[in-house]
């Protein structure tokens, strides 16, 4: 008599990676006679390894251990694995397969660092292996609604928002894996804003801040005076103030602050006055002022416009002007 072997026992795999050499064990039990028994393991349907029971025989029913080292190869990865276990009786062979439930080892993107111009369209594809076949999603850092049900990631019309790294989750009841891909944007950059502590023109003397700003894509930024440069940004900081402890006349001017980068520049000019400070008590209240316009420049989207005084010494009866 014959004993039909039971299915062949293999552990879940927690995940087949090329080149990372494996332990594979697979048990057959209730086997009978055990002389005529062999295990076949198989990638897919080619076969990787075939064993022969060795050890002591005995007349009666036996089990079966199978420890097979096994190192994937580039080529096999996404394949089944399986054992399959035969009895071979002269009459018609008995075979019965086991494949193999493993996580998702390896996963492979499209490309790591992805770099997409604004208003363009990038799409990023995930792949990994698996058995049963992983679900495959994809996530932004630092926000939790998910990007992609898919292994394809797609932006439409990139903005400056979407910068960021990605996840490409992968998982199935075995194990799971993730992937970070770091997606730039890169464009012209946006007209910067320049601004003043003061409301108004600020009295000689009088301490001040010029502060310059940008929001959204990378940008060196710079503040000019004229055209002589007097503070640089951090190209990781979209911010550049300059403080003038004691404002003078002579740093009444047009300042010009400057976003760069290698798809363009925008800039956004102030125009600052510097009123004379009284050394006369007995000067006229509110006497003839002088209002001129503020003359724009290459973009004076955002400039404030500053107005300037002039005041009328009592004693000396001469204009100060400020240049
Ligand atoms: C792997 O085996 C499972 C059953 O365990 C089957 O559903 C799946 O289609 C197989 N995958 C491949 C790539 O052959
Ligand atoms: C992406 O990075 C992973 C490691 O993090 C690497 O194994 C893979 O080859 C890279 N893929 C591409 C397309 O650069
Ligand atoms: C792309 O996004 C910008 C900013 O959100 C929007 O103004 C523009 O209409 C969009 N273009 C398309 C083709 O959807
Ligand atoms: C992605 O995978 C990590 C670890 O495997 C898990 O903690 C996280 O919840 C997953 N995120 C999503 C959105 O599935
Ligand atoms: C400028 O002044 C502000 C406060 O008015 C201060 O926080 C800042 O550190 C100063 N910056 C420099 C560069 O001196
Ligand atoms: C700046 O303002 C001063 C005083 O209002 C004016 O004389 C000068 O022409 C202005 N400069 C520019 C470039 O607008």
């Amino acid at each position: 008599s014959t004993a039909f072997p039971e299915d062949p026992i293999l552990p879940k795999i927690k995940s087949l990676i090329a080149n990372q050499e494996q332990r594979l064990i697979c048990t057959v039990r209730n086997i009978y006679p055990l002389e005529k028994f062999q295990i076949e393991w198989l990638r897919g349907d080619k076969t990787l390894h075939v064993e022969e029971p060795q050890e002591p025989i005995f007349n009666s029913v036996q089990n079966f251990i199978s420890v097979f080292n096994y190192t994937p190869s580039v080529d096999d990865l996404g394949k089944n694995i399986s054992c399959k276990a035969t009895l071979k009786l002269s009459l018609k062979n008995q075979e019965k397969t086991t494949t193999a439930e493993y996580g998702p080892g390896t996963i492979k993107v499209s490309s790591n660092n992805t770099s997409v111009k604004l208003g363009e369209r990038l799409e990023i594809t995930c792949h990994a292996d698996g058995n049963p076949e992983p679900t495959i999603v994809w996530w932004k850092q630092g926000e939790t609604e998910l990007q992609s049900q898919n292994h394809k990631l797609i932006i439409n019309n990139a903005s400056w928002s979407q910068a960021g790294w990605y996840w490409c989750n992968v998982s199935n009841h075995v194990g799971s894996q993730q992937l970070r891909v770091q997606v730039t944007v890169v464009g012209p950059p946006n007209i910067p804003k320049i601004q003043l502590s003061h409301r108004e023109e600020p009295k000689e003397g009088e301490s001040i801040s010029i502060f310059c700003s940008l929001d959204g894509g990378p940008a060196e930024l710079k503040l000019y005076k004229q055209s002589q440069s007097i503070a640089t940004g951090d190209p990781n900081e979209p911010t550049v103030l300059l403080n003038i402890s004691s404002i003078q006349i002579t740093d009444a001017g047009v300042y010009t602050c400057e976003a760069k980068n290698d798809f363009g520049i925008e800039r956004s000019t102030i125009n600052i006055t510097v009123q004379a400070a009284q050394h006369d008590i007995w000067r006229k209240p509110d006497l003839p002022m002088a209002i001129l316009p503020a003359a724009g420049s290459v973009s004076l989207l955002t400039a404030a416009v500053l107005l300037i005084r002039h005041f009328r010494k009592k004693s000396v009866s001469s204009d100060i002007t400020l240049d």
